[in-house]
């Protein structure tokens, strides 16, 4: 077990984020004093009510969306299934759905039920880069189509999708469309009043908010029929009385994200690009997955060739180095990641590779000294693999 002197290197972003302490002192009064129920009818709850409105608008500004077109939900799988159960709803004689192989579990394992409730579901395929082709997507809408739900950031491999000419391809076709930019968000700039996008959904944990607060955005031209039905709360879109603590959290992490996302692009890809260019030139037989360029600023996946990836996180933690074999909601599972199994990575190579996630909290120093430890530890698993400290 760690020591009181362990220092941490938290180099897994892409699960979660330290939540910003300006982001914390903001929620307190809201867990404090200002417990109001926002929905109430006297000051003390509209005051409450104004706090919840001030972030909506602060995470309008930074999609470049109107607040209203903001539910407040509990979670980054919550919006995604709303989207998703919204489209269906509505039009319940198309029963057809279009998604990718790459997506995260909370649209793949919908899609995999629906399947087995009677729904098509087309399964759009990337290449080695982890990119769809979009004449692909164009062939696989039909007039039955309810909607197309493509990630926009791959949370695996941080590689990005060509989501406004995907959502373009869907306007024209009279399709809908809903991106999970869970890992997008806060992380590459988004500017939804020019889009064709109809439904987005997104995650405050990956932007230093705290967990237990996400939003779905829906394109005001857009019909939504909402997934929790209960209260009026969000407009009559979604029931449950408002988690109005985080919801101030998620406003000031928004705006910080704004006001961070050009160091975003500069500063962390900087921490990444150090440490990947790094283990490159340190270990040997080792490749990054996904695309070079067209992915996030902040993640790095390497195919670390000779290891496991299950040993290798072990003994990072060991020496209190965080970061993920495969994404955080399928680890512990052994099957290697379909992520990279779609991208035609072999089972040996998927099971090799580790993601490192990076963020505006990390430093260079930190990567400075993860350079030092994780060739150390790739020659000692390597050596133990082959044999040579088993003699
Ligand atoms: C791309 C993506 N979509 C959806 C989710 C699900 O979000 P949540 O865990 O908030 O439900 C995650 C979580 O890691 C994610 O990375």
């Amino acid at each position: 077990m760690p020591s009181s002197t362990f220092v941490m290197i938290y180099f897994d972003n892409n699960a979660t984020t330290s939540l910003d302490p300006d982001v914390l002192e903001a929620m307190l009064p809201f867990l404090r004093e200002n417990y109001g129920n926002p929905s109430s009818a006297y000051s003390f709850g509209k005051r409450v009510a104004q706090a919840v409105r001030h972030a909506r608008e602060q995470l309008a500004d930074l999609l470049g969306c109107e607040p209203s077109e903001l539910i407040f939900t509990s979670c980054g799988t919550e919006s995604d299934n709303s989207a998703i159960q919204s489209a269906i709803q509505l039009d319940p004689d198309r029963r057809h759905l279009v998604t990718s192989k790459v997506e995260h579990s909370a649209i793949a394992k919908h899609a995999e039920t629906l399947a087995r409730r009677g729904y098509e579901v087309t399964w759009l395929s990337v290449n080695s880069d982890g990119l769809i082709d979009l004449r692909e997507l164009e062939n696989g809408i039909r007039p039955d189509t309810a909607i197309v739900s493509l990630i926009w950031a791959n949370n695996e491999t941080g590689v990005l999708f060509p989501i406004e000419e995907a959502a373009a391809i869907c306007r024209a076709k009279g399709t809908l469309f809903h991106t999970d930019a869970v890992q997008a968000v806060g992380k590459i700039p988004i500017d939804l009043q020019k889009s064709s996008i109809q439904f987005l959904s997104l995650s405050g944990h990956k932007l230093h908010a705290p967990k237990g607060v996400r939003a779905l955005n829906v394109n005001p031209r857009t019909r939504f029929n909402p997934y929790l039905i209960g209260g009026g709360q969000e407009n009559k879109k979604r029931g449950g009385t408002e988690n109005t603590a985080s919801i101030v959290g998620l406003g000031v992490a928004a705006e910080l994200a704004g006001v961070h996302l050009s160091e975003e692009n500069a500063q962390v890809r900087a921490l990444r690009d150090t440490f990947e260019e790094g283990i490159l030139k340190r270990i040997p037989n080792v490749q990054v997955n996904g695309h070079r360029t067209l992915r996030l600023p902040n993640t790095s996946n390497l195919a670390i060739e000779g290891i496991d990836s299950e040993g290798m996180l072990m003994l990072l933690d060991q020496k209190g180095i965080c970061c993920s074999a495969g994404s955080a909601c399928t680890a512990g599972s052994l099957e290697p990641s379909h992520v990279l199994r779609a991208m035609g990575c072999s089972t040996d190579r998927a099971r090799g590779s580790l993601r490192f996630s990076f963020s505006r909290l990390n430093t260079q120093e930190e990567v400075r000294q993860a350079l030092e430890i994780v060739p150390r530890l790739v020659e000692k698993l390597r050596a133990m693999s082959s044999g040579v400290l088993a003699a």
